[in-house]
């Protein structure tokens, strides 16, 4: 036999810069003049932002010189869809940009999941750069290589592996962000600190107020930590075999609310109260003190998140969604857990820790919101996220 070794230098090819800072347009521009990255950008982006966000950031690249078009597609999350893939395509095409173009992806994690999958496999992988608008954006869909677009079977069915050539983090577009918006990116900046960084939780538990009012610096500090703390988990384990299922913290309970809300509950709402959940799991198994517990689920509420679950949404029913999620295992559904905050636990080197449903169905029971005349009261659901 013969054999070809074929050695795929995939750490170095895949490596990349994410730079946090404000007004940020002008060096971004340098920088991709610098870098030559395509010798043309296709600028995407979303209804809401095409006039506010992306014909400034067009003109600023032709005013370097830069040959750059803008497309935009319907904002919000059903625009995660085969159609509107096969529109960006289309309107790339177009254009008549070939293989020397590069995307630009000027939103928030819809548009980055879309783009960053359009540019994986227009003409085989072409090279894109994320400018993430949102919270969520920052800290963590454009960070991490995973793309994709929904199927009506299931949420991100369809995706691919693929990783922006730089990320630009401009926080002055945290300005504009919806309340509702922000508050939920904040559940995930709560998870990084949990997950792995104990000096990120205390100094947002230290200075809330700083964070509400979206203070520029301290928000380029929060979103500095998140994005170490993903690249450095996404890193050592980039197709999620083992550690990167610490990123899932909250993250069980919470998809099985996203999907019983009917998506009307926000993701970072739902993960919000998926961490309260699964840090009360983790004290309840003994692996986590229940004043830590306490002190997760403290600042959740006090950054304006929720951390009851919506009587409606019986246990027995969430976990039932939560088996269904894992369909590829049986018995037990395996949690990401912290043992105290800013570690996470593992048996024998395994970051998923399989609990009882028995000893999950109570935490969820007893996170029920009850009202003090000891009636439940009705889900009145939120309304769908409105920008
Ligand atoms: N790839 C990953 O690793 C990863 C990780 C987390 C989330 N995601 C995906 O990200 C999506 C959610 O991200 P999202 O919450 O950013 O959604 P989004 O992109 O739909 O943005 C939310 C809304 O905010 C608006 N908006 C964006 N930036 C704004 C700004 N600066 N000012 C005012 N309005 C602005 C958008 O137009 C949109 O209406 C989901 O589809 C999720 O699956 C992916
Ligand atoms: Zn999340």
């Amino acid at each position: 036999v013969i054999r070809v070794p074929i050695r795929l230098r995939r750490a170095l090819d895949e490596s990349y810069e994410i730079l946090i800072g404000r007004g940020l347009g002008p060096r971004i521009t340098v920088d991709l003049r610098r870098r030559r990255l395509g010798r043309r950008y296709v600028l995407v982006t979303d209804s809401h932002l095409h006039a506010r966000c992306g014909e400034p950031l067009r003109a600023a690249f032709r005013r370097r010189g830069l040959v750059a078009d803008l497309i935009s597609f319907p904002a919000g999350e059903s625009s995660k869809t085969r159609r509107v893939r096969d529109a960006i395509e289309d309107g790339v095409i177009a254009l008549d940009a070939g293989r020397d173009t590069a995307l630009v992806a000027l939103g928030g994690g819809v548009v980055g999941d879309l783009v960053g999958f359009v540019a994986a496999t227009f003409n085989r992988g072409v090279p894109y750069v994320q400018i993430p608008t949102t919270l969520i954006g920052m800290v963590d869909a454009a960070i991490g290589g995973k793309t994709g677009i929904n199927h009506p079977a299931g949420k991100n069915l369809i995706g691919a592996f693929h990783h922006p050539s730089a990320v630009y983090v401009d926080v002055d577009y945290l300005k504009t962000l919806p309340p509702r918006q922000f508050t939920a990116g904040l559940a995930e900046v709560v998870k990084c600190g949990v997950i792995a960084d104990r000096r990120l939780f205390e100094a947002i538990e230290g200075h809330p107020e700083r964070v509400l009012e979206r203070d520029p610096d301290t928000m380029s500090r929060i979103i500095e930590a998140c994005c170490r703390i993903k690249a450095r988990v996404v890193a050592e384990d980039p197709r999620e075999s083992n550690r990167r299922k610490i990123l899932n913290f909250g993250h069980t309970i919470g998809h099985a609310l996203e999907t019983l809300s009917g998506y009307r509950m926000a993701h970072g709402e739902a993960v919000a109260i998926g961490m309260v959940a699964e840090a009360r799991m983790a004290g309840r198994e003994g692996l986590l003190s229940v004043s830590a517990a306490d002190r997760i689920a403290a600042l959740v509420a006090r950054l304006g998140l929720p951390t009851a679950i919506p009587p409606a949404f019986d246990p027995a029913a969430i976990l039932e969604v939560a088996h269904r999620d894992k369909k590829a295992r049986q018995g037990r559904i395996a949690y990401a857990l912290p043992v105290r905050i800013g570690a996470m636990a593992n048996i024998a080197g395994e970051y998923g820790i399989p609990l009882a449903d028995s000893l999950a169905a109570q935490v969820l029971h007893d996170l029920a919101q009850v009202r003090p005349s000891g009636r439940r009261r009705p889900f009145t659901p939120a309304p769908r996220l409105a920008t």
